[in-house]
């Protein structure tokens, strides 16, 4: 086979010569159907893309994006991530263009060529080398200011701020995140008791002020990270971190653990919701009252379960609407009302379902029967639009899913398992218990289709 010419420059050529080059005695393909083939892949790989629509590829702006980012502390860091881009394009266009110029000029042009002698070795130009080495440097320097500069800006709240900023806590649970206000007080009893306010997977902050976050863990390392507003900080045991952020504007913002802290760590999810400050205001006086009481006693008209069938789901197939993908905010508001069409009987009925089984001895529901903390607080929690650690949407149907099968779509969770002290005997039950090492898993909640609408109609009153 004849050897191909070793122009380079022809650049539609260039993948089709290199192959037939190196493999002289297999079969090549003719170059127009070679041709033809590349510009179908490049076609189809481009189609792909625009397949990607949906989570807005070509302006990156996905849920999690870093590149279109809502706060000043992202910004800070978005800007030191596109001057590194800069500096690295700089050096792979001169690098890359003095090895394109000295791979064509010294190519080899004849039979001769190939196999003359190498050149004369030497030891290097000191010239070069010396304008290498101060090049180099000053790449780093044009990176390490800004970034000394943004590790100092983005490390805590700007002293000029530090008085106005809102502080929350944060703890990381295996596999959700709890968040504390303790400057707010909740009422904990209709005795005039107080606490302070404590939420859960979802933080509602004010807009435009800086957020202090203290982080903590519960039990192993996790990481606390909203890509919209900054950086990633981690919750380490037996250590106090904090975390800065702001958001320019109310809006809904997406996070997620960003430190691998075993089975459920992809599905250990959060949402940061940011308000003016009237709203913000309205929502913690909300959040202050006890649980909502649709029906003060059981009606007798049991059960009233509305036995729909349960669809079958996919693993962790995505529980959410694309009403609720598109507008979360809105849907975060809409939330905030009780629901239509409520069944004040069939809430008193799942209310006694919550209370009957273990569900009260893990979560808290201030002003009813709930008073676990091992669990999230669940006083409000029809008011959230997520739920199972920001994983599903907050609906029917896959609040419904969750509570028929936690274990389905959160591996390795706590309401499945309980919790286990070191003979494997159940020291705390959930869906199963365990009676000791070897003895293996016994089921200590099982819901019936009846017990499963109630205790949903209940779940979702709480507002
Ligand atoms: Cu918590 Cu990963």
């Amino acid at each position: 086979m004849q050897k191909p010419s070793p122009t380079l420059l022809t650049f539609g050529d260039l993948a089709y010569q290199t192959f037939s080059f190196s493999h002289d005695h297999m079969p090549t393909l003719p170059s127009t159907i070679a041709r033809y083939g590349r510009a179908a892949a490049a076609l189809a790989g481009v189609l792909l893309l625009a397949g990607c629509d949906k989570i807005n590829f070509w302006r990156m702006d996905g849920h999690q994006s870093t590149i279109v980012v809502d706060g000043p502390v992202a910004r800070e860091q978005l800007d030191l991530f596109i001057i590194t881009c800069w500096v690295s394009l700089v050096i792979f266009i001169v690098v890359g263009a003095v090895l394109a110029y000295a791979t064509f000029k010294f190519r080899a042009r004849s039979e001769a060529d190939e196999h003359a002698a190498p050149p004369e070795q030497s030891h290097g130009n000191p010239l070069i080398e010396l304008s290498l080495i101060v090049a180099s440097v000053l790449a780093l320097v044009v990176i390490a200011i800004p970034t000394v500069k943004g590790i100092w800006n983005t490390y805590d709240v700007p002293e000029a701020e530090r008085k106005d900023a809102y502080e929350v806590t944060a703890t990381g649970y295996q596999w959700w995140f709890k968040f504390e206000y303790k400057s707010e007080t909740a009422m904990s009893d209709s005795k005039g008791g107080k606490t302070p306010l404590i939420t859960a997977n979802e933080l509602v902050v004010p807009a435009g002020r800086a957020i202090r976050i203290h982080l903590r863990t519960y039990d192993v390392i996790h990481s606390f990270w909203v890509p919209k507003l900054g950086g990633k900080v981690d919750m380490i045991p037996n250590r106090a971190n904090i975390l800065y952020l702001k958001a320019d504007k109310p809006g809904y913002f997406w996070g997620q653990c960003a430190e691998y802290c075993g089975d459920s760590h992809a599905v250990m999810r959060f949402r940061v919701i940011a308000l003016d400050k009237k709203e913000f205001a309205e929502w913690l006086e909300q959040q202050a009252q006890l649980a909502r009481t649709v029906a003060p006693a059981i009606a007798a008209t049991a059960p009233r379960g509305q036995v729909a069938a349960l669809r079958k789901f996919r693993e962790n197939e995505a529980g959410i609407t694309a009403a609720y993908d598109t507008e979360p905010l809105k849907a975060w508001r809409a939330k905030q009302d009780p629901e239509k069409n409520e069944d004040a009987a069939l809430i008193a009925q799942g209310r006694e379902v919550f209370k009957k089984n273990s569900c009260i001895n893990c979560h808290t529901v201030r002003g009813h029967d709930g008073g676990g903390v091992t669990g999230p607080d669940l006083t409000h929690f029809g008011s959230r639009t997520t739920l199972a650690g920001g994983l599903l949407e907050n609906d029917a149907t896959q609040l419904r899913r969750w509570i028929h099968d936690p274990l389905a779509v959160k591996p390795g969770n706590k309401m499945h398992f309980g919790f286990v002290d070191k003979d494997g005997k159940s020291t705390m039950a959930g869906y199963r218990k365990t009676e000791g090492t070897g003895k293996g898993w016994t089921p200590n909640i099982t819901l019936t289709a009846d017990d499963e609408v109630a205790l949903v109609a209940y779940l979702h009153s709480l507002k």
